[in-house]
């Protein structure tokens, strides 16, 4: 496996891959890896001939006031964890390379991003397409992988591809959860013993409202009335936003409809940590 720091030889690297005649896959991360992340890995294996994983806390889709200098990192366990996976290479920028002196070039998605994640965070998908589209054009992928766990940011990235003319074919995959539901997520570690058992209600509450909707509930209202009920019953649980949108545009909607394909979301913050979790949601047709 090789590591690769500069932006020239991930290119190389995958130009000499393609040249090969190999599938390029390529599994953006910030590191501090678990099953989710690895279920990413682990698809672009079986899809594709070469897999490059990138490794990098991405400073401009974090707030000045978010937990960007806290983000848990462990670069040596990562690179082991991707060894044993059969990765080809992991490509770790230096954040002095990556976003140079004179840096001011950003990529914007216009209407996906300004609900729910946009509106809490605004300034944050502007960091990641920026920094989704220059690692694709360091590592030049066929095709690149991403968690429905973060639906709003695949659902972007999925227009800017398209948009931009990438070329990238996008590939979003399953939730990735414990065996107890909570989505997998690296800020998970931030969390105590009672807060995690709070962070349950979470799950809990996308659970319930599904298993509502299979039984013929199709008033939005009331299953986001009942998911924050459900929420907030713990304590230490603070729902920011419980959401039902279109899948594709994320436009919110009122009624489900037959053959409608949806999201149910949530954001909420547990103590001082910030989940996010949803379920996808289909009406038969
Ligand atoms: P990060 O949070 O490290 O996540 C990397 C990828 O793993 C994302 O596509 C995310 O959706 C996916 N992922 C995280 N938890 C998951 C889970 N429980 N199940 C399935 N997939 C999961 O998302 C980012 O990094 C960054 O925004 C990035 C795209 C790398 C740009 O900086």
């Amino acid at each position: 496996m090789r590591v690769i720091a500069s932006t020239d030889e991930a290119r190389r690297f995958s130009d000499e891959a393609r040249r090969a005649g190999k599938i390029v896959g390529f599994v953006p991360t910030m590191g501090f890896l678990h099953e989710g992340h690895l279920s990413l890995v682990r698809a672009s294996r079986r899809e594709c001939g070469t897999t490059i994983v990138s490794i990098f806390v991405n400073p401009a889709q974090f707030a000045p006031d978010e937990d960007f200098d806290d983000y848990p990192r462990n670069f040596e366990r990562d690179a082991k964890l991707l060894e044993a996976e059969g990765v080809d290479a992991i490509f770790a920028p230096k954040r002095e390379e990556f976003y140079a002196e004179g840096f001011q070039t950003y990529v914007t998605v216009e209407d996906i991003t300004r609900p729910l994640e946009g509106a809490s965070r605004p300034t944050h998908f502007r960091g990641v397409t920026t920094v989704v589209a220059m690692l694709f054009n360091a590592t030049r992928p066929d095709r690149a992988y991403f968690g429905g766990k973060d639906a709003q940011q695949a659902a972007t990235i999925s227009r800017m591809a398209a948009d931009l003319k990438t070329g990238v074919d996008i590939v979003v995959m399953p939730i990735v959860r414990e065996s107890d539901g909570l989505a997998m997520s690296s800020r998970n570690t931030y969390l105590s013993p009672e807060e995690r058992n709070d962070a349950l209600a979470i799950s809990r509450a996308l659970r319930e409202a599904k298993a509502e909707i299979e039984a013929g509930e199709r008033d939005a209202g009331n299953i986001l009335a009942r998911m924050r009920e459900t929420i907030e019953r713990s304590e230490r649980a603070n729902v920011d936003y419980v959401a039902a949108v279109e899948r594709e545009t994320f436009e919110s909607v009122d009624t489900f409809r037959a053959g409608g394909r949806y999201y149910l979301l949530v954001a909420c913050r547990v103590g001082k940590t910030r989940l996010i979790d949803n379920e996808p949601i289909s009406i038969p047709g």
